[in-house]
């Protein structure tokens, strides 16, 4: 499709999402990236890098409707168990994104937090991403948080740690653990519950990405690969949420 046509109907899906009610929170599981590669005879890492462009395309999409927080799915710890070449080029990839993205986020008001296990990443990759977030640390238009070397049991039993030290300092009572001081320990405290949780690739499954969290989130499981997922995609995806009935186990009455 010639690239006018395309740009005429990403706008009017652009126009018509804005007519509805647009999500406060998105996350989204990027899945599809290996196949993405496989499907045009290219290494793994050929699709995460087309895969990094994909995650530009869903920031724009963000600033454009409005979106106040996106948070993305970068790296699972079960990733750790890929080969290390696969690896090393995500870790690489990190970098890239952190060093060419930094001026334009920081301009479009866009902070970056990062969040899971980051000691296990390469020294490489945490100080780029580290120096990401403080760089865009004042942005206030969206928060773009990353999820990295992370795995959403670990990070509940984490806070399950934190509050029980807090407990055996003295500083914490038992009767005081309610939900709302439980997620206080997340890292993700501070942020509002995604509304709407996207994943890619056509896989009906959570794989450890904020079970806590995305209680209430209303899920899409799309077929398009992760690389393909363009602006156009991601509108459709709001689209199909301004259709849902959210109802929080309640009955209309
Ligand atoms: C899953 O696809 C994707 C990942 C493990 C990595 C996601 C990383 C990126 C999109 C790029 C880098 C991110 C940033 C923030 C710059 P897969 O490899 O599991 O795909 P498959 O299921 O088809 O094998």
């Amino acid at each position: 499709m010639p690239d006018t046509e395309q740009t005429k109907i990403r706008e009017r899906l652009l126009a018509e999402t804005l007519q509805g009610e647009v999500p406060t929170h998105v996350a989204i599981i990027m899945d599809g990236n290996g196949r993405w590669a496989e499907a045009r005879g290219l290494p793994r890492w050929e699709g995460h890098r087309e895969g990094a462009k994909a995650v530009r395309e869903a920031v724009i999409a963000c600033l454009e409707l409005g979106v106040r927080h996106l948070t993305l799915y970068a790296f699972s710890n079960e990733n750790w168990l890929r080969p290390s070449s696969e690896i090393s080029a995500l870790m690489d990839l990190l970098v890239e994104y952190a060093n060419s993205e930094e001026s334009e986020l920081r301009e479009r008001g866009v902070r970056v937090n990062v969040f899971g296990d980051l000691e296990r990443l390469s020294p490489e990759a945490r100080e780029a991403v580290k120096r990401l977030g403080a760089a865009t640390g004042s942005g206030s238009v969206l928060s773009l948080n990353l999820a990295l070397s992370y795995g959403s049991r670990s990070e509940i039993a984490r806070a399950a740690r934190r509050l029980v030290a807090a407990a055996l300092a003295g500083r914490l009572k038992p009767e005081e653990v309610d939900a709302e001081r439980f997620e206080q320990e997340l890292y993700t405290a501070g942020s509002p519950d995604p509304d709407l949780l996207v994943r890619t690739s056509g896989e009906q499954r959570l794989s450890n990405f904020l079970l806590w969290q995305v209680a209430y989130a209303e899920l899409l499981v799309t077929p398009v690969l992760w690389p393909d997922f363009d602006r156009a995609h991601f509108f459709e995806a709001i689209l199909d949420y301004q259709r849902r009935e959210r109802r929080y186990g309640r009955v209309e009455v």
